[in-house]
């Protein structure tokens, strides 16, 4: 990394010494590139899965059944499409918010390249049927470990990039990302102790019922931690940038933050209700839940008010018209988790596909559009050219919103009669639908328009993938990492002054 000390010019003596350094930009490119690829993987396998329920015949062998493929899809939007975003958004926006390049280039590749060697492995031993069977953690021992050796060059990165930073303040996006950091380290170590059996099996530690609430503390973390704390930095960074407004309130930030963190840890259970935690427990789970309703709304709050004084910008930017798709189905699915974990709901709800709706409408909606966002607005800074086509863009944002639409709105429908269906008593106290196959023909055709909108959607990542392609075609040969030049002894508020 070249970082060095110019004196002022000869005959300026009056100007203060400069600090020139370069962001690694290259870093943030390959993220980038690597979230549209995973992201086309991921979601064309949960298009695949979305066949095989309404058309079991699509269910090729063992390898590419749906039992198989379904952790694959998981497993792909999650860790390889969201999180090569994340960290797409961390290494571009922590090097700006720190004034300084990442601290070590070497640990920067290391976390790429170990990454996507973790996702080879996920793709390649998943449809092989080696699971460990805990849902979002079905890795094998082994790859637990290169996970955790990852992360850990991924923390000291990101911790040395703190250390060595030049601007003093440490805005919010950065506490979002500290947040993830270290509580993704956490729920990892917690959640993947096991006995090893051989190279592809493993026991866990814990038994039954522990084991189950270790579990579920580990997946609704998952959710806060992997899908949501590192999207809302995402958010306070990217969405000011594209809106040019400074954040509607900084204080609002902090307690977002604060409260946000500290509540979502314990809401757990709320996804083991009625099953053999005990009652306290769940109840726990069930009022914190509730209680994150709150700090949830102050950050869509806080995100879409932001925007106050710039919506007429929506008309002319796709950046701002995903943000706030993706912001309004974030306030969307956390209005509807706190309810679902309410144990009169969750008892209509539990097992259904409302499950399946609530999921998406967080995924696609928020994290999907955030993604895509930042994308649209990456791409041309990043390869220093204007995106390809704005029209295309434009088209992407419609063909995924119906998309959305159709994908939940099918699956509520489906959810609801399954939960309605299922606890349907006759006069005489029976099922009235004892026979699980009438539930299924019943919901069958919302598994069809739940594909054309899963293909929809899909069909606005090639939009995406082609725009972004015909992009990079034309991009400069050369594309140098941005310098920046700071006062040399500054350590505070300095502005940028950027050079050739
Ligand atoms: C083209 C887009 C997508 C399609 C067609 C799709 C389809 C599906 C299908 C069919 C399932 C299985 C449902 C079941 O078992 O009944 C599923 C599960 C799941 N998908 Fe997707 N998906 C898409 C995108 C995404 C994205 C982008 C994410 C996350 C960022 C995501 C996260 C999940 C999760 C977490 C589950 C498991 C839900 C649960 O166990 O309750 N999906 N998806
Ligand atoms: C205030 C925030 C939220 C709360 C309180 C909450 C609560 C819940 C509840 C009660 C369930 C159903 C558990 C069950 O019956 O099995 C659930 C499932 C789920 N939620 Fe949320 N949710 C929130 C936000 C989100 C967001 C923003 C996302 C995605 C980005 C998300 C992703 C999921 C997933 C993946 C599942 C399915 C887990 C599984 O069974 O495999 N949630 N959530």
């Amino acid at each position: 990394m070249a970082e060095l000390t110019t004196t002022a010019q000869a005959g300026a003596l009056a100007r203060p010494t400069l600090e020139v350094f370069r962001y690694d930009d290259r870093i943030v490119r390959h993220f980038t590139l690597a979230t549209i690829l995973w992201g086309f993987v991921g979601m064309l396998v949960g298009v695949i899965i979305a066949l095989q329920l309404p058309f079991p015949e699509a269910n090729l062998g063992p390898y590419l059944s749906f039992g198989r493929l379904r952790p694959l899809h998981t497993n792909a939007v999650i860790f390889a499409f969201a999180g090569n975003a994340i960290f797409a958004a961390i290494y571009y926006s922590t090097q700006r918010l720190c004034k300084a390049r990442m601290f070590s280039d070497w640990m920067s590749r290391f976390h790429f390249w170990g990454w996507q060697g973790i996702i080879v492995a996920a793709a390649i031993t998943l449809p092989l049927g080696l699971t460990t069977s805990k849902e979002y953690a079905e890795l094998e021992w082994p790859i637990d470990i290169a996970i955790t050796v990852v992360w850990v060059v991924f923390a000291v990165n990101f911790f040395g990039t703190l250390y060595k930073r030049r601007e003093q303040h440490m805005y919010v996006a950065l506490w979002f990302y500290i947040a993830t950091i270290v509580t993704v380290a956490v729920l990892h170590l917690g959640n993947s102790m096991a006995v090893p059996a051989s190279w592809f099996n493993s026991y866990p530690i814990y038994r039954g019922v522990q084991d189950a609430l270790v579990q579920w503390w580990y997946g609704h973390n998952a959710v806060a931690f992997f899908l949501t704390t590192p999207f809302l930095g995402l958010m306070y960074y990217f969405l000011p940038k594209a809106a040019e407004r400074p954040v509607f309130s900084y204080r609002l930030s902090i307690i977002h933050f604060w409260s946000l963190v500290f509540i979502y840890i314990w809401a757990g259970p709320h996804h083991l209700n009625y099953t053999a935690v005990p009652e306290w427990a769940a109840t726990l789970g069930m009022v914190f839940s509730v209680m994150l309703w709150m700090p949830s709304w102050g950050g869509m709050i806080n995100g879409l008010f932001t925007l106050r004084g710039a919506w007429h910008k929506l008309r002319d930017s796709v950046v701002l018209k995903m943000f706030v798709v993706g912001i309004t189905f974030y306030g969307m699915s956390t209005f509807e988790g706190p309810m679902l974990s309410v144990k009169t709901v969750n008892a209509l709800s539990h097992y259904t596909d409302w499950n399946i709706a609530h999921v998406h409408s967080g995924a696609l909606g928020w994290n999907g559009f955030m993604t895509f966002g930042m994308i649209y607005w990456l791409v041309p800074r990043l390869w220093k050219r204007e995106l390809w086509s704005q029209k295309m863009a434009n088209a992407h944002f419609w063909i995924g919103t119906i998309g959305i639409l159709l994908y939940v709105l099918a699956m509520y429908t489906s959810g609801i009669t399954q939960g309605l269906m299922w606890r349907a008593f006759d006069d005489t106290g029976r099922l009235l639908y004892p026979d699980f196959m009438e539930t299924v023909i019943q919901i069958k055709p919302m598994y069809w328009v739940r594909l054309i909108g899963g293909t929809m959607y899909l069909g606005g990542v090639v939009l995406l993938m082609v725009n972004v392609w015909q992009t990079i075609r034309r991009a400069p040969k050369d594309l140098p990492d941005p310098a920046v030049a700071v006062p040399a002894a500054s350590s505070t508020s300095a502005k940028d002054i950027p050079v050739a």
